[in-house]
């Protein structure tokens, strides 16, 4: 069989699959722009049970696209705490402000007019314009990259610009339109993560897909399918976090507007792994006439190209009144700052500490 009459098929199959197997998710329950952009933007980097209840909670704080461009960031922020990638929320609202500015509080439906959007790259186009408008677009994330390596036994590295660019191409030239098109790429998600697995060896007994595919058929080795390139190492970065407190209340600042969780709160920390004396200077050095430090909890937090491996200091202060500082208790931080998951261990700490 030709390729594109394989793809083609494959196609249909998925379409039908989902049609008669579909899980039923929340962003599933209408096409709806505003809610399959805000569910396309969060499963970027997270699954999806992880997913459906932030996805509940914007949808009550923030009905609409107009709602959602007027959020107050840290109000933004803190119902986004725990998803991760805070750009995403940043680019969200920034997204939500050019549909209101700029297209008068209606989704573009063309793909190009999709990608203008910030946050919104190719792939989350293509869901868009496909989910929502019926266009004739694929979404190519991880999941069609891994499901066409299988299909065809195609080792182009996965990771490969110019070998997306040709998947794309290649399922755009069989994509149907219309409700059929929201369905196609609504039942891609649903091969890939319950049959074309990520991890480990693909349930291919159950899959709509395996009468037409190479791994399926048995005529390849699924592990060499995609070809994942070895990945970059991280950049380690040690730090010491100081977590000043005037026995009920710690000191937390704003982190700089650009770079590295712009805007969020941060305990104060420094780059290296100080000593008791190095943590005592280095409060000081920040304005705080500390007695002496206490060896706390270790922490790791791992980012795109880094991770920061953090140990840290209790350091009691009489009282203080240092600019650049809020003064909250651990309750204040819950309820009240957004505060990146990579401090959530110190929070737990001390939080544990007080009872
Ligand atoms: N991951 C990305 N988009 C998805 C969708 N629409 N359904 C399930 N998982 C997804």
């Amino acid at each position: 069989m030709e390729k594109k009459d394989l793809l083609a098929r494959a196609l249909v199959a998925a379409k039908d699959f989902y049609r008669e197997n579909g899980r039923p998710l929340p962003w599933r329950r209408d096409r709806e722009p505003y809610h399959i952009f805000l569910s396309e933007i969060m499963l970027q980097q997270t699954r999806v049970e992880a997913v459906i209840p932030y996805y509940e909670k914007f949808l009550i704080l923030f009905p609409t696209v107009a709602d959602l461009a007027s959020a107050e960031e840290d109000v933004l922020f803190k119902a986004w705490e725990g998803l991760g990638y805070y750009s995403r929320a940043r680019n969200l609202k920034k997204a939500a402000e050019r549909v209101v500015h700029h297209y008068g509080g209606v989704f573009p439906d063309t793909f190009d007019e999709l990608l203008t959007l910030p946050g919104v790259g190719k792939y989350t186009a293509g869901a868009i314009a496909s989910i929502s408008f019926g266009r004739k677009k694929s979404a190519v994330d991880g999941n069609a990259i891994r499901i066409y390596s299988r299909l065809f036994a195609d080792g182009r590295s996965a990771g490969d610009e110019v070998f997306k660019g040709s998947i794309t191409e290649a399922l755009d030239a069989v994509y149907p339109e219309g409700s059929a098109a929201a369905d196609t790429t609504q039942g891609l998600m649903e091969i890939g993560q319950r049959f074309c697995l990520p991890n480990g060896a693909p349930r291919c007994e159950g899959c709509p897909f395996a009468p037409l595919c190479a791994v399926g058929k048995g005529e390849a080795d699924y592990r060499l399918y995609p070809n994942k390139e070895k990945k970059k190492a991280r950049r380690i970065l040690p730090r010491t976090v100081l977590l000043i407190t005037d026995g009920e209340g710690f000191y937390i600042r704003k982190r700089p507007k650009t770079g590295l969780l712009a805007g969020l709160w941060e305990f104060p920390a420094v780059d290296g792994h100080l000593t008791d004396g190095g943590a005592t200077e280095a409060a000081r050095a920040l304005g705080f006439e500390v007695d002496g430090a206490i060896e706390g909890v270790m922490g790791k937090h791992i980012f795109t190209h880094l991770e920061w491996h953090m140990k840290s200091f209790i350091l009691p202060v009489p009282n203080a009144d240092t600019d650049g500082f809020v003064r909250a208790t651990p309750k204040e931080m819950e309820n009240t700052y957004a505060i990146p998951s990579a401090f959530r261990v110190f929070l737990d700490y001390i939080k544990e500490n007080k009872q």
